[in-house]
Parts: C-alpha cells; structure tokens; sequence
C-alpha cells in the first residue's frame, strides 16, 4: 500500500468558482481557477481513492479517473455535497464559494433604462458549515481559508465555527499563493494548532503532501478505534 496509500477510501473535493446569476447573462463570481482542488482529485485518484470532484466554474482540463459533478450556484453546491457526502471518507472543500447571491434572479436581460441600478443580496449557505454539522465521526472534512490578513486567527476560527477537522489557511496575498497561480503557499492546522506547513511549491505537490498526511491520520485514526 505504499503507493496506493488512499486504496478502498471515498474522497469528495469541491473546486472552483461558485457562479450567482443576475440575468440570464451575468453573473457574480471570483478568481478561482480549480487548479488547486483539480490537483487534489487527481492526486486522491492516483492513490488510489475513488474520487468525486464536484466543480464549480474553473478553467482548467478536469483529471481523468474521478466523478465529477458539475454545479453553478451555491445553493447547487451545496445539494451535490450534501446528497453525496454520506458515503464518503474525506471530503475536502477547496472551492471558492460566493457568501452572497442576488436577491432575485431577473428572467430576462436587464436593461440599462436607469441612471442607479441597486443589486440586492442575500446570503448563501455555508455548505462547509453544513457538512460539518451532519459529518460522522469516522469522516474526515477538510476546509479551506483564503484570507488577506490575521491568516492563522481567522482560520482557526473556521475551523472551530465550521467544526471541520483540518484547515488549509493560504495567505491570498503571498506571491505565489491563492488564486489563479499553479502554485501555492498554505499552513495546516487542527484544533490544536499548526500541523503541516507548505512553502512555496507546485499545486500538485501541495495536494501530495496534504493527501499523505490526510491518508497518515486515517490509519491513525483506524489503529486507536
Ligand atoms: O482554484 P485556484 O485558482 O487554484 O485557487 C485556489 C483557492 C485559493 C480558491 C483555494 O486554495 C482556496 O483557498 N479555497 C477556498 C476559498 C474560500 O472560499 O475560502 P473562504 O475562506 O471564503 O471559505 C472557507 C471555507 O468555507 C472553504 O472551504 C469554502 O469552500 C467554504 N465555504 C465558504 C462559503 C460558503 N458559503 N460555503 C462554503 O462551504
């Protein structure tokens, strides 16, 4: 099982960009491209897990050998997790989810016939919220935190509120890390601190180095039920 050290495991990973309709042709979005989410499906895949990869909007090829689950919205999101998630042993959530989403969605092409236009929104669900309240204790969840400032206070916080079990924290404003790039700058925490710190390094190298430390504390945690 060196190689396959993820064999007989069930991974859900969420990537990309959630998309939140205006008009039937806009819409609010943001820079996630799903390379970093994309990676860790491929990589899950390649140590031998069965691999769901539910995506949002990204512009990257999707990896050969997994599921995947294409959704729009939040709302869509969160509806392919949860109806997915009962039968997994990791999920993780690594896809950039709006907070907000308009009011209403206008059925047809708004026009500009006003000089002011007020977009009113509402918000979102948390899906990673409602995964952790509903998860099993065999389950493990991961969240990410893309944050500007107070990285490690804000994603501890995450953590805590979201009751997940480790916390990916990228610092979006390290060059090199966040949003867009091939690669990336991230700490690991649990509810006791910092466990796995990542420098600088591709985006695939990323999702191994967190895939083997997620496979290590499945094993651990197998070993002391
Ligand atoms: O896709 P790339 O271009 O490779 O970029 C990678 C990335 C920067 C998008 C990725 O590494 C990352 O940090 N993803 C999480 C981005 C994010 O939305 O972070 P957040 O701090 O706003 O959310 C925290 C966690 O809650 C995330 O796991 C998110 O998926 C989840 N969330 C947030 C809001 C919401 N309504 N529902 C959620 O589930």
């Amino acid at each position: 099982n060196e190689k396959k050290p993820l064999r007989g495991k069930r991974v859900l990973v969420t990537a990309g960009a959630t998309m939140e309709r205006i008009d039937p042709v806009r819409y609010l979005t943001n820079d996630s491209s799903g390379k970093m989410g994309y990676a860790i499906a491929e990589q899950a895949a390649r140590m031998g897990a069965e691999v769901t990869l539910v995506t949002g909007k990204a512009t990257v090829a999707v990896p050969n050998g997994v599921k995947v689950i294409r959704t729009e919205s939040t709302i869509e999101m969160m509806d392919a997790v949860l109806s997915a998630m009962d039968e997994q042993d990791v999920i993780i959530k690594a896809a950039a989810v709006s907070d907000y989403r308009p009011a209403e969605q206008a059925p047809e092409k708004i026009k500009k016939t006003e000089s002011e236009m007020m977009l009113k929104l509402v918000k979102n669900p948390d899906i990673l919220q409602a995964v952790g309240e509903r998860k099993k204790a065999s389950q493990l969840v991961v969240g990410f935190a893309a944050e500007t400032h107070n990285v490690e206070a804000f994603a501890i916080d995450k953590l805590k509120r979201k009751r997940c079990d480790l916390i990916v924290a990228n610092d979006v404003t390290v060059p090199g890390a966040g949003f867009g790039t091939d690669t990336n700058v991230v700490n690991v925490y649990d509810a006791n601190g910092l466990v796995l710190r990542l420098p600088l390094m591709e985006k695939r190298e990323v999702a191994a180095r967190l895939l083997a430390f997620i496979a290590d504390r499945l094993t651990k945690g197998e070993i002391t039920e």
